[in-house]
């Protein structure tokens, strides 16, 4: 009898410990999430990330609050059907690569050099459960560019002038180059004119005296790239500077 009144003892016992651990787990999943949710905000991100419930990038710098968000739907519309593999350069807090893994289950690499934008996009494919998609921290460039994988989509970002700045136009055109090789089937690139961004006109080559010919320059930039198909997707404002808006093209191999 009395080992009997033991094992039931323990049975509970068992059985209450296993309860408190799911609860606190489940607590300290809450906690994480807000936690994300305060350091996304906190970290001034430009770009969205509905993924967990934050549909507008920063209040200060935020356009119209969904020109990501009408990107992404534009890209999406272009993607080839039979793609399973990408890779995005300058992946930010990882809306596109989380958005692309979530609802084209494609596998998605994203790459990004700041750290604390990492650790968001991290956090969020942890949250989410979103097992297709891995971050590094890592700028990429003509060092590491070996490194990439070989891919069927490759996101090009607003991020070619990140590129001029640290290392030199030509270099920027090499590695872009080299990018290219690593795309099986379709680039998307985008990027800022140096009419509607004085910034940038300090270390990127002059585009021309209007959007049309700022345009064709982008165009022409991208029709060196071998076996290539260029067209202009949209111009659309961006979420960085209300006041500008930037180049969106599609590459497609042929
Ligand atoms: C202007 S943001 C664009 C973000 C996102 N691609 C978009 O279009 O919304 C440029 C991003 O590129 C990252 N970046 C800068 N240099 C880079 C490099 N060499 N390789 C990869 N990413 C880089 C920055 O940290 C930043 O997150």
């Amino acid at each position: 009898m009395i080992n009997k009144i033991k094992k039931r003892l323990q049975h509970l016992t068992e059985k209450s410990v296993l309860v408190t651990t799911a609860l606190f787990d489940r607590l300290l999943d809450t906690a994480a999430l807000y936690n994300l949710k305060i350091r996304a905000t906190w970290n001034g991100l430009h770009v969205p990330l509905p993924q967990i419930g934050l549909e507008r990038g920063n209040t200060h710098t935020a356009g119209k609050g969904n020109t990501s968000l009408n990107k992404m739907q534009l890209i999406l519309t272009h993607l080839p059907l039979e793609s399973t593999t990408a890779v995005d350069i300058g992946c930010h807090n990882g809306f596109f690569s989380l958005t692309l893994a979530r609802l084209r289950s494609l596998h998605v690499y994203g790459y990004d050099p700041d750290p604390s934008l990492i650790r968001i996009a991290s956090l969020v494919a942890y949250h989410l459960k979103i097992r297709t998609v891995a971050f590094c921290n890592w700028g990429i460039d003509l060092q590491n560019l070996s490194t990439l994988p070989q891919v069927d989509i490759m996101l090009v970002l607003s991020v070619f002038h990140n590129w001029v700045q640290s290392m030199s136009f030509q270099e920027a055109c090499t590695l872009l180059q080299r990018v290219w090789t690593k795309t099986k089937q379709v680039m998307f690139f985008e990027l800022p004119n140096t009419l509607e961004n004085k910034k940038i006109s300090e270390f990127m080559p002059a585009m021309g005296a209007t959007i049309q010919e700022c345009e064709r320059y982008i165009e022409q930039l991208l029709k060196q790239l071998p076996n290539s198909r260029v067209s202009l997707i949209a111009f659309l404002p961006t979420d960085f500077r209300p006041n500008e808006s930037r180049h969106l093209f599609k590459v497609e191999r042929i």
